[in-house]
């Protein structure tokens, strides 16, 4: 007495299983034979008989597709969820015995990142197996990522026949963390079965959307000022560098340029760049406006004019500086194109 079955048979979540099987008796199998499948050991409890479905596999729909009277019991099972990962063993009623040899059936992991780079042309595949159908199954991708496909028959390592779907389409940024859904349809008899596969795409890139922020309105003179730098990356950013004006030495490095004391001659324009192992990218500028707090009291100096508006006499900034010493605060229109006025030395807050 002999079970001929795999050891173990992979499945996916949701998906249909076939286990080929077949024994040998001394006896003769009766004419009206029953295929029996018992959990965990051979004295285990039923989980079937022929096409019944008890116990463990009550939701699954179980076909024993072999014919037991030339002793081929293959079985179909549709639906099989991680709770069946588990050992089975074959009992055939007419003989009748409880074969020794059994059968594990083990479930795939789900959802299978899948890693590529942005930019090029990548391509995703979904098999569905054949042998579990009558005709060869459909397959659907929930989204064609404005990419296309092509279905093709295949014979896999385990020979069995399956049915691919690629999808080939171009990796964006934008599919990072997409979950994908490729459903496989399959006709047995006059019923429609589904099988569903997930797939979560991990798309490296190179930093984007990289900015570097000051706080708005300007910073007083005197206490600490930060200016932030973020960006899009993945995997994420590793280094943040910081660059003044248009020198090019790094004057900082980290998500953050801290001035412990902001003063006016760090009035200016900044730039930073993220950097991860695909590249780096930089900021636009962004302009650190110093309100001045002291004006020296020696000039003389007119008063602020009444055409200009108190909201935009404020800034020092990067332009019209030549001087060291920083005797006056000019004022500038918002567009800050040209100097106003200068006003003499106040406490203007
Ligand atoms: C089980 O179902 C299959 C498929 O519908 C059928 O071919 C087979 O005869 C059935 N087996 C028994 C024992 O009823
Ligand atoms: C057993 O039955 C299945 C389903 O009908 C069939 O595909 C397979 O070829 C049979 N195996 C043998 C050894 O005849
Ligand atoms: C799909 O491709 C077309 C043509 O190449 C393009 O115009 C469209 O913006 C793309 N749509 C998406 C969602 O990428
Ligand atoms: C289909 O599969 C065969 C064998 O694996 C291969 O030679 C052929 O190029 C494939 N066709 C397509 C369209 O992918
Ligand atoms: C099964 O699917 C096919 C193709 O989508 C469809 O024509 C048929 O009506 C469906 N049958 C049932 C019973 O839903």
């Amino acid at each position: 007495y002999k079970l001929t079955v795999p050891q173990k048979v992979k499945a996916h979540r949701g998906s249909c299983l076939l286990i080929p099987c077949q024994f040998t008796s001394e006896r003769l199998v009766g004419s009206s034979p029953v295929g029996v499948w018992k959990v965990g050991s051979k004295t285990g409890k039923e989980v079937s008989r022929n096409n019944q479905s008890l116990d463990i596999w009550k939701n699954l729909n179980v076909y024993l597709v072999g014919d037991l009277k030339v002793k081929n019991c293959t079985t179909l099972l549709y639906g099989i969820q991680p709770n069946h990962a588990k050992k089975y063993y074959f009992r055939e009623e007419t003989i009748p015995y409880n074969f020794d040899e059994f059968v594990e059936i083990t479930i795939q992991v789900i959802d299978t990142p899948a890693q590529m780079m942005e930019g090029p042309l990548v391509t995703l595949s979904c098999s569905a197996p054949a042998p579990c159908a009558d005709e060869n199954p459909s397959i659907r991708w929930d989204d064609l990522l404005n990419g296309t496909v092509t279905q093709n028959e295949t014979t896999r390592a385990d020979g069995n026949k399956a049915m691919v779907s690629i999808l080939t389409f171009r990796a964006s940024f934008l599919h990072n963390k997409k979950t994908l859904i490729c459903t496989a349809q399959y006709t047995v008899g006059s019923v429609n079965k589904t099988a569903k596969r997930t797939t979560t795409l991990n798309v490296l890139y190179a930093p984007k959307k990289t900015s570097a922020s000051s706080q708005a309105g300007g910073v007083l003179e005197g206490p600490a000022a930060t200016l932030t730098c973020s960006s899009e990356a993945n995997p994420a950013v590793v280094q943040y560098t910081w660059f003044r004006g248009n020198e090019e030495t790094t004057i900082d490095t980290g998500p953050t340029l801290t001035f412990r004391q902001v003063t006016i001659s760090q009035a200016g324009v900044y730039y930073c760049q993220a950097r991860n192992t695909h590249g780096a990218e930089t900021s636009p500028p962004v302009t650190l406006d110093v309100l001045c707090r002291y004006l020296r009291s020696d000039r003389r100096i007119s008063k602020r004019t009444e055409n200009s508006p108190s909201s935009s006499w404020l800034f020092y900034s990067n332009l019209a500086f030549s001087t060291s010493s920083f005797d006056f605060c000019f004022i500038f229109l918002a567009s800050r194109q040209f100097i106003i006025n200068v006003v003499p030395f106040l406490n203007y807050l």
